[in-house]
């Protein structure tokens, strides 16, 4: 991870700030051992909506909570649906936190999204948590994926960024609440993952 001086400062688009390469390969790659680890006890699963549509992400997560949706709804809950703990957030994540995210609270979750082959997140808004003053940080790794930015209320113009593995993005200030998504996946773009896909984390501040 770059130390606080060589840090260079983020592209603003909207109001998200995109760290490109704030990863290097090697922390990258130490990040993927890491949370293989975690993703063995607290293994993927796949979120169905609450109208019941199956998500084409797999999710799993660390922290005090676990953002979760079913049949009842979207929500933080304090254990994966098998019934265990989360695992707690690694260090390695806390510090990418601690280094961008401009404030003292910590994360409380750290939602792990996976996306294979064809795998999509719709546009979102990110609004289950109690603080908005806070930010989400999302990490990207392993192969691109084209992310979209929109505004708070709905519909408007997009904007469309690909991310790639080592990218970091704060969602913050004027971008807390706007509508973002993941459109596509250019499976195999890297080689991160051995068997390719994508794997997002976002940090969040629950309470
Ligand atoms: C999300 O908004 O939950 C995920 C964003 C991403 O995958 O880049
Ligand atoms: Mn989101």
């Amino acid at each position: 991870m770059p130390d606080k001086k060589a840090m260079t400062a983020p592209l603003d688009i909207r109001g998200f700030q995109l760290f490109p390469g704030f990863l290097d390969r090697p922390a990258q790659d130490a990040l993927v051992a890491v949370l293989r680890g975690l993703l063995r006890v607290a293994p993927l699963y796949q979120p169905v909506t609450p109208r019941g549509q199956k998500m084409s992400v797999r999710m799993s997560a660390a922290g005090r909570f676990g953002w979760v949706t079913d049949r009842r709804g979207y929500r933080y809950e304090p254990h994966h649906p098998g019934g265990m703990d989360w695992p707690p957030i690694p260090e390695e994540v806390l510090a990418i936190w601690r280094a961008v995210s401009g404030v003292t609270r910590e994360p409380e979750c750290c939602l792990i999204n996976w996306y294979g082959e064809g795998a999509r997140m719709g546009l979102h808004q990110d609004k289950d948590e109690a603080d908005f003053s806070c930010p989400v940080v999302s990490v990207s790794l392993g192969d691109e994926g084209l992310f979209r930015m929109g505004h708070e209320e709905r519909g408007g113009r997009t904007e469309s960024v690909w991310l790639k593995s080592g990218d970091v993005v704060v969602m913050g200030g004027a971008a807390r609440l706007k509508h973002h998504g993941v459109d596509r996946i250019r499976f195999g773009s890297s080689t991160l993952l051995p068997q390719g896909g994508r794997i997002n984390l976002t940090l969040r501040v629950v309470t």
